[in-house]
C-alpha cells in the first residue's frame, strides 16, 4: 500500500499497532493507509465530500479494517471515547476558523482516555511567496463565492493550543516535509478552484481573479517552499 513519506513520518514514532483509529478528513485515504501500514485493527476514515468517500470505498475495497464515514466532522456519528489514534493530516488548511473549535470538540469527544492525535498541517508562507499569492487569489474568490475561504494556514502552536484547551497534553511537533513541493499540476489545481468560484461571481469580478491566478501559476512554474509540521498529543487519562 503506498503512503506518503509525510504520513509515515508522522505515524513512525506513534503506537498504532492493533488499535482502532479516526483519520479525520480523508480525502484519498492517505492516512488511513499509512495507519494501516503501521498495524492499526479498525480505522474509521471521515468525510463530508462524496466524491472522496467514493475514491477511499474504492482504494480500500475489500479491507474489513476500514469503514468509510461520509459524515461532517463536527457530528461524528461514533460514540464517546471510541477511538484510540486521530489523525488530522493535511484538514486544518481546508477548515474555516469557525469550524476549528467545534471539530477540536468532537475529535475529543470520541477519544478515549490517553488517546493519541496527529495533527499534520503546513505553515503560513511569507507574503511574497507566489504560491501564497495564488492561495490568496483563491481566498478572495471562495470568500466572494461562498462568503468562506477556501485555505487557512494555522501555525503549528495554534493548532497546539486549540486541543491543549480541551486537555490534549503536547508530546512533540516536527518537520514532515521540508520544503513542500508545489508541482505544476497542484498549482493548476488551484486555478481550477478559482475558475470553479468564479463561475458564480460577475465577470467584472471573477474574470480579473481567474486572469491573476493563471499568470502567477504560470510564472512560478513549479515551487518547493514552505513546511509541513507534525504535532503530537495525548488525551489526559
Ligand atoms: C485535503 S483533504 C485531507 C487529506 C487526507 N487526510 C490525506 O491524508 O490524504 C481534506 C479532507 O477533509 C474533508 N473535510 C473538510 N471539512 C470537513 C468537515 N467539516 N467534515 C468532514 N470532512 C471534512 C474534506 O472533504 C477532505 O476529504
Amino acid at each position: 500500500m503506498e503512503v506518503p513519506d509525510s504520513v509515515a513520518a508522522a505515524l513512525s514514532d506513534r503506537d498504532v499497532a492493533g488499535t482502532t483509529c479516526l483519520e479525520a478528513g480523508a480525502g484519498v485515504g492517505n492516512a488511513t493507509a499509512g495507519l494501516l501500514d503501521a498495524g492499526a485493527e479498525q480505522v474509521y476514515a471521515v468525510t463530508d465530500r462524496a466524491d472522496h468517500a467514493e475514491g477511499v470505498r474504492e482504494r480500500f475495497a475489500g479491507d474489513d479494517r476500514v469503514e468509510l464515514i461520509e459524515a461532517d466532522l463536527r457530528e461524528i456519528p461514533l460514540p464517546d471515547d471510541s477511538v484510540e489514534v486521530v489523525t488530522a493530516h493535511a484538514l486544518f488548511n481546508v477548515l474555516p476558523a469557525d469550524a476549528t473549535a467545534p471539530i477540536a470538540a468532537e475529535l475529543t469527544r470520541v477519544a478515549a482516555p490517553g488517546a493519541t492525535l496527529v495533527v499534520d498541517d503546513y505553515d503560513p508562507m511569507p507574503p511574497n511567496s507566489a504560491v501564497r499569492q495564488l492561495f490568496g487569489v483563491e481566498n478572495a474568490a471562495a470568500e466572494l463565492a461562498n462568503a468562506r475561504p477556501a485555505l487557512a494556514f494555522y501555525p503549528a502552536d495554534a493548532l497546539r493550543r486549540l486541543f491543549g484547551g480541551h486537555g490534549w497534553a503536547h508530546d512533540r511537533t516536527q518537520s514532515i516535509l521540508e520544503p513542500v513541493p508545489w508541482t505544476e499540476s497542484h498549482l493548476t489545481a488551484h486555478v481550477a478552484e478559482v475558475r470553479g468560484h468564479a463561475g458564480s461571481l460577475p465577470d467584472a469580478l471573477g474574470k480579473p481573479l481567474v486572469t491573476e491566478a493563471e499568470r502567477l501559476a504560470k510564472t512560478t512554474g513549479s515551487s518547493d517552499e514552505g513546511r509541513m509540521y507534525s504535532v503530537a498529543m495525548e488525551l489526559a487519562v
